[in-house]
């Protein structure tokens, strides 16, 4: 079973006069343990498919199919409920459950040094993989991500003090910390030099190739989609297959 599914989804905004496809009738399948790559210029629809995929932007229409479930099927989501779709409690959790975010303006929280922004999806809800992780195992997990991304002597500095380099460190040790199964990272090296961008691009395959997570981040950089195993080509909305 594919770990991520798309079936014919189609998102469509609806401007004042004209309406904008974003995404035509996607439909591809990444399979655990994938280094994947979203790979299209500006535009084309990377971070419009890479929302719908973090549950963070509904689809106009077709299926997003998670770990086997079928998001917008299985889910009874009161869509004509006034909730925004980011507060909404059954995506939030299938969210928490499934799903790990890497920004690419690493969205830090500034007033947290590194090790608390590290622990705070921990402290902020349930997560099914930590839940029954006791307060010596969460520390000793949170010791190791910090190990891992190299930032042990720095936890704690707040994120002013650091690089951007660190900085996206930092996120991608937070993005790991509940254990999901599947990150997403829109266009994490954007906003790096092409030294730092590439270090956080090797700590992500490592990652990969260790923790056995599956990464699914958007590039237009032609480097970045060498590295990956499955790349999925978008042009003006369109999937190539
Ligand atoms: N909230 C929005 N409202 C209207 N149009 C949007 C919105 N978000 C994205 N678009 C349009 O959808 C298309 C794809 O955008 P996007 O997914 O951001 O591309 P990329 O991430 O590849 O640069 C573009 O034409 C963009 O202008
Ligand atoms: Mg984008």
């Amino acid at each position: 079973m594919a770990i991520i599914e798309l079936k014919n989804v189609d998102k469509i905004y609806q401007m004042e006069k004209v309406k904008v496809k974003a995404v035509d009738s996607a439909s591809f399948k990444i399979e655990k343990g994938e280094f994947a790559a979203i790979s299209g210029p500006s535009g084309s629809g990377k971070s419009t498919l890479l929302n719908m995929i973090g549950l963070i932007d509904l689809p106009s229409s077709g299926s997003i199919i998670l770990e086997g479930v079928d998001v917008y099927k299985d889910i009874n989501l009161e869509k004509s409920s006034k909730v925004p779709l980011k507060l909404d409690s059954k995506l939030t959790e299938l969210r928490r459950s499934h799903l790990g975010f890497i920004f690419q303006t690493f969205n830090l929280i500034p007033v947290l040094n590194v090790w608390e922004n590290i622990e705070l999806p921990l402290t902020l809800g349930k997560s099914p993989a930590t839940e029954t992780m006791n307060a010596a195992e969460k520390k000793e997990w949170i010791e190791f991500l910090l190990e891992t991304v190299g930032l042990t002597s720095w936890k704690k500095h707040k994120p002013s003090e650091l690089s951007g380099g660190q900085r996206q460190r930092v996120a991608v040790a937070r993005a790991l910390v509940t254990k999901a199964p599947i990150i997403l990272a829109d266009e994490p090296t954007a906003n790096l030099d092409s030294k730092n961008g590439d270090q956080i691009l090797e700590l992500m395959k490592k990652l990969n190739e260790e923790l056995k997570t599956t990464f699914v981040f958007s590039t237009h950089d032609a480097k970045i989609v060498a590295l990956s195993d499955h790349v999925i080509k978008i042009r003006d909305g369109v999937v190539q297959n």
